[in-house]
């Protein structure tokens, strides 16, 4: 193999945060609040009520599910910390985590640092025989799951038939659900908007955020919903984080009752999809896309027969012989070895170009 230096501008298409700037009107948005009066202030730390009302009635429209303002509702400072305290709020220590793998990285550790067991399952398990899929679930009893519909990396959506059998094992083995809706808006334009957990299972909480629907990552703003006995326990604990900035929270509000862009966003993302799919099959990667590829802000992919010993390899030969950025898939845990996941965080235009790029590095290979 030979890694020639590339003097090339990188493509980084490693970690999902796109190069897209938050709409202009929300960034307008958010200066005009920083002004408010009460933006040097705390804010309420469970969330302010212009907020709590604006999630409340997103998922009225967007889920058709009604959640109580009081009890069923918290601000957090995005999804990954909804995460951590979700699973912390249970007082489960040391029962398992289960979570179906590969998975998003933070899984891992956020498991481990609130005192639980990691438990991935691999796909191969998941989507087996039932009998697998039960086994692996009844090897959770009195823990959690970590649920990831649309799924971080592989872009799977669970259908609604899926969610309510999972939910009828939940139940049956005392499983506390947590599920992460974070991309829950980039669903493939063709198909619906995809269901949410709570609709099946009462006792479960969801975490969502503005990072990925409005391009603002570095927002720090989401919520937890669902169960109110859950979330006042949320409540009780998330106290100790002090608040999320009152401008923040009214602008996220102003965000979610205009949805900006959401749209047109959630259009170009599955453009970029097409573009990289279909670019990359052209030069051996192996990509399904019938159930997996079909939402978020990924591609995974596997990479062409015989030419890497390892994921790690390919993404170092990528970045070094093609200026091309992406994640090797053995980072995100069982299962992953043997594919690479690129994140859809630039144009068309561009990914064309790190398609040209990646294949040229390949006939060097
Ligand atoms: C599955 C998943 N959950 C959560 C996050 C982080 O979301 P937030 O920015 O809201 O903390 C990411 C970010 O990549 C993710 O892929």
């Amino acid at each position: 193999m030979h890694t020639t230096c590339t003097l090339l501008a990188p493509i980084d298409l490693e970690v999902g945060d796109p190069s897209d700037a938050t709409p202009e009107l929300l960034t307008a948005e958010l200066s005009n609040w920083i002004h408010h009066p009460r933006a040097s202030h705390y804010s309420h730390p469970h969330g302010e009520p212009e907020f709590i009302g604006a999630t409340a009635n997103y998922y009225r429209r967007r889920q058709n599910l009604y959640l109580d303002l009081n009890s069923q509702v918290c601000v957090t400072h995005g999804v990954r910390p909804g995460l951590f305290f979700g699973l912390l709020s249970l007082h489960r220590p040391g029962a398992p985590v289960g979570y179906l793998s590969p998975a998003y990285f933070a899984f891992e550790s956020i498991a481990r640092k609130v005192g639980m067991v990691p438990a991935p399952i691999t796909f191969d398990t998941w989507f087996g025989p039932e009998s697998g899929f039960k086994s692996a679930l009844s090897k959770l009893r009195g823990g959690a799951l970590l649920l990831n519909s649309p799924h971080n990396p592989t872009g799977l959506v669970l259908s609604s038939v899926e969610l309510e059998d999972l939910a009828r094992m939940a139940h049956k083995f005392d499983i506390r659900v947590v599920s992460d809706a974070v991309y829950s808006e980039l669903y493939q334009c063709d198909r619906g908007m995809p269901d949410t957990y709570l609709r099946y299972d009462p006792n479960a909480i969801e975490v969502t955020s503005v990072s990925k629907i409005f391009r603002a990552c570095g927002w720090r703003i989401g919520a937890v919903v669902g169960d109110a006995k859950w979330i006042a326990e949320f409540k009780n604990l998330y106290q100790e984080m002090n608040g999320v900035p009152y401008a923040t929270q009214q602008t996220a509000a102003s965000a979610l009752n205009w949805m900006t862009d959401v749209a047109r966003y959630r259009c170009e993302i599955a453009n970029r999809r097409s573009v990289l799919v279909e670019g990359l099959r052209q030069h051996g990667f192996v990509i399904e896309a019938s159930a997996q590829n079909v939402a978020g802000l990924f591609i995974w992919a596997c990479l062409p027969v015989g030419m890497f010993a390892t994921s790690a390899n390919a993404v170092a030969y990528f970045e070094k012989a093609a200026g091309v950025k992406m994640s090797a898939g053995s980072t995100f845990g069982p299962g992953g070895e043997g594919h690479v996941r690129i994140a859809l965080n630039v144009g068309t235009p561009l990914l064309r170009e790190a398609v040209e790029r990646i294949a040229a590095a390949l006939e060097r290979v």
